[in-house]
């Protein structure tokens, strides 16, 4: 019997309405009492009085590489960059090498999760066979492996004959689909956001219509279908608009936003950093208060970080050649905290991080409710970090917001009852990796 015993911290979960003073008792991996003076025995006591304590954390979108990429990252590299930043389960995106298309790649990925023991991996597997978008993947067999969604992310289904047959039979197998919404014939191998800024720096743009016809027709397709569509890293205000209408329409839509579509604009790209390149690409200060809006209203359900690590040589070179993405899971819960606590309060901020994806994609996770597997996560909120990703557990040093000071420390995560995550180091549950 192991027992764990936080003492006198503040205590939020989101799923249970929660957020009081209180002593946590974990017992053999689980949360076993949330009460107010617990007296138990316990192998280790935690002093908690000036920290946070909610549920580790879900991000919805995250990229870890393996197999193919291994330079870019490995399950143990970014597991441990999970860990680090307050991450405890995470969905797992399908452009690998090859992409999880079948069942056996599913299968590697959860021996690997198993060896490395961190983080909870739960695989996204694509929507059609080798996200080339022609030919629909092998659903019923990939999520009997396993997989609790599919998508293309990275490319667009561009053909709308083949997303509404992969809707039909996405609703027999009772799993939602995670929309990239970019369309292929308008976004055309576009860099950045078409706008004034596009023409200034000679870059070809992407503009916001590639995105709005595509959660357009996806939520008409799910009207006809009843299939879940999730929205991944939604940009524009529009998006926003057209989700709260469909919402309205109670049609089973969701979506997300990233930290940096929330935080950056097209103007910084101005001296075409590649660590502003993304997909979809940034979009304007509009754009920016309207997605803030719609995290504020409820449109947008969840944060997800879109963690895309790049290894130095797909970043470091011209920008037209340089890879999308953000090296962003070690960086999303601080960010959020220091900008967008005053908004939303820490309660909701909480929700979009926990219990609003454990709800989306059927986990069992999100919440400290008595007799649930003890994943925590125990931070610091007068706490100062500065980013600085040579330091990363990432093997993806990618990022726009080195040098930022940044609110909250993360002191502890603990995951099925054990600390993996104390004094800025990973105590790892397994020596086989
Ligand atoms: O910026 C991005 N990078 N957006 C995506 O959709 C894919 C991702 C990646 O895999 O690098």
């Amino acid at each position: 019997m192991s027992k764990l015993l936080l003492k006198g911290g503040r205590i939020i979960d989101p799923a249970k309405k929660v957020d009081k003073k209180a002593d946590l008792l974990v017992e053999n991996g689980l949360v076993k009492q949330i009460a107010d003076n617990i007296n138990s025995k316990a192998d280790k006591i935690i002093d908690a009085y000036s920290m946070v304590i909610c549920p580790g954390l879900i991000d919805s979108h995250v990229h870890l590489r393996e197999p193919g990429y291994e330079e870019k990252e490995t399950i143990k590299s970014g597991s441990e960059a999970a860990i680090a930043g307050g991450v405890t389960s995470l969905l797992y995106m399908p452009n690998t090498k090859p992409v999880i298309d079948d069942p056996a790649i599913i299968d590697f990925i959860k021996e690997r999760q198993k060896e490395v023991g961190l983080a909870d991996i739960y695989p996204v597997a694509a929507l059609t066979k080798g996200s080339l978008g022609n030919e629909l993947s092998e659903m019923q067999f990939l999520a009997d492996a396993g997989a609790v969604a599919f998508s293309d992310d990275g490319n667009n289904v561009d053909n709308g004959e083949v997303m509404r047959r992969a809707l039909e039979y996405l609703k027999l197998v009772n799993k939602p689909v995670l929309v990239h919404a970019e369309d292929g014939s308008l976004a055309n191998g576009g860099q950045m956001n078409e706008s004034a800024m596009s023409t200034k720096l000679g870059l070809k743009g992407s503009p916001k219509i590639a995105e709005e016809i595509i959660i357009f027709r996806d939520i008409v397709l799910a009207r006809l279908t009843g299939t879940r569509v999730h929205f991944m890293h939604i940009s524009t205000a529009n998006s926003v608009e057209l989700i709260k209408e469909a919402k309205k329409e109670k049609l089973p839509i969701t979506c997300e936003v990233t930290p940096h579509h929330l935080l950056l604009d097209d103007n910084m790209l101005e001296n075409y950093d590649s660590n502003y390149k993304v997909k979809p690409p940034l979009r304007n200060s509009e754009d920016r208060k309207a997605l803030l809006i719609g995290l504020k209203e409820g449109v947008i359900d969840c944060i997800a970080s879109d963690h895309a690590p790049h290894a130095l040589q797909d970043k470091e070179v011209e920008f037209e050649y340089a890879a999308f993405g953000i090296s962003g899971i070690e960086t999303m819960f601080n960010l959020v905290l220091t900008y967008f606590e005053k908004d939303l309060g820490l309660s909701k901020l909480i929700e979009k991080l926990t219990i609003n994806p454990a709800n989306i994609f059927d986990l069992e996770a999100g919440t400290l409710a008595e007799g649930k597997s003890a994943d925590i996560l125990v931070f610091n909120p007068k706490g100062k970090v500065e980013v600085d990703s040579s330091k990363y557990f990432s093997k993806g040093r990618n990022t726009p917001f080195n040098g930022r000071s940044l609110n909250g420390r993360i002191e502890m995560v603990i995951k099925n009852g054990k600390i993996v995550f104390a004094e800025g180091k990973i105590k790892p549950l397994s020596k086989k990796v």
